[in-house]
């Protein structure tokens, strides 16, 4: 069935949505995203998401289209449009077209950035099956450029990370700098070693997760321990369990690295808790 898309003001079928070719996000990957998670109707930690927009647009200079009130009305026009229980919306803003090829970044007050958001509907995505199971990771080099705390659209290396990990046999690869673990391709990495939560400190080596911001709370809340620091593969291979957080998968125990097993090779008993608190308390909050 036909998506209703927003593009740049307009509600429209996603059959009749365009935007130019000239426009920077599909000549220079010059733009940002935002994906937000819809449980039963309701957007997943919406203020999160629209902070860190608002920081990456900085970040970069580019213009908001929109103030953030506006975002989060468009937003849920676009769940109600679309019907959406469960799933998640997906934001996505470039610094516009000049109406040709050019390196310089364009007078923000000639050309305005563009703005496209679109609904995928994943009903039951809570209750996915592959939490029971546990997801295998491989590791690869990370090769990215070095401001990953921006979220922009540059997202080639990590689709090349998944489909190696595909090729692998694996769902989804972590990716090491300087014998460290930084990130998943599109979710941070943790281990849990003696009841410890262990996950990369912010800095602009990785993306400050949204979900790992809830989730390390929510950890902190329920008296757990956080050690905020780098760790390499061996050491997670040798942890007692590993997860991977993001607005898609939530909290994801990871139970293979490099083809050895974690702890038991199980979803670890950390992990299944702080999904369940997340998903708990995230849905309650929802809005
Ligand atoms: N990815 N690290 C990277 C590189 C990511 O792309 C993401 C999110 C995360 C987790 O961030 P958050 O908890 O705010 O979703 C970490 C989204 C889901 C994506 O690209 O689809």
């Amino acid at each position: 069935m036909s998506r209703t898309v927003y593009v740049n003001g307009d509600y429209l079928p996603e059959e009749e949505a365009k935007i130019s070719i000239f426009d920077r996000g599909f000549l220079m990957a010059d733009g940002v995203y935002e994906v937000t998670s819809v449980l039963g109707g309701k957007l997943i930690d919406f203020d999160g998401h629209a902070k860190r927009l608002e920081r990456s647009l900085k970040e970069l200079d580019m213009a908001a289209p929109v103030t953030m009130d506006e975002l989060l009305a468009i937003h849920r026009e676009l769940v109600a449009k679309n019907a959406i229980v469960d799933g998640a919306v997906y934001l996505q803003v470039t610094r516009g077209s000049a109406g040709d090829r050019d390196f310089a970044f364009p007078d923000p007050e000639k050309v305005p950035s563009s703005l496209v958001l679109f609904t995928q509907s994943k009903p039951g995505m809570a209750y996915d099956p592959k939490v029971q199971k546990g997801i295998s990771v491989i590791s690869i080099d990370d090769i990215r450029w070095g401001r990953r705390d921006i979220k922009t659209v540059q997202l080639l290396y990590p689709s090349m990370g998944k489909m190696m990990a595909k090729a692998a046999g694996a769902d989804d690869a972590w990716m090491v700098e300087d014998g460290m673990v930084t990130e998943g391709t599109s979710n941070n990495a943790y281990i849990v070693k003696g009841g410890k939560i262990i996950t990369r400190a912010l800095s602009n080596d990785i993306l400050h997760g949204i979900t790992r911001a809830a989730v390390l709370r929510f950890a902190r809340e329920a008296q757990m321990e956080v050690e905020e620091r780098s760790f390499s593969i061996d050491e997670a291979k040798d942890a007692d369990e590993a997860f991977i957080t993001s607005a898609s998968t939530f909290v994801m125990p990871v139970v293979k690295i490099d083809g050895a097993a974690v702890g038991e090779g199980k979803p670890g008993r950390v992990a299944l808790r702080l999904r369940e608190i997340y998903l708990d308390e995230s849905c309650k909050a929802g809005i």
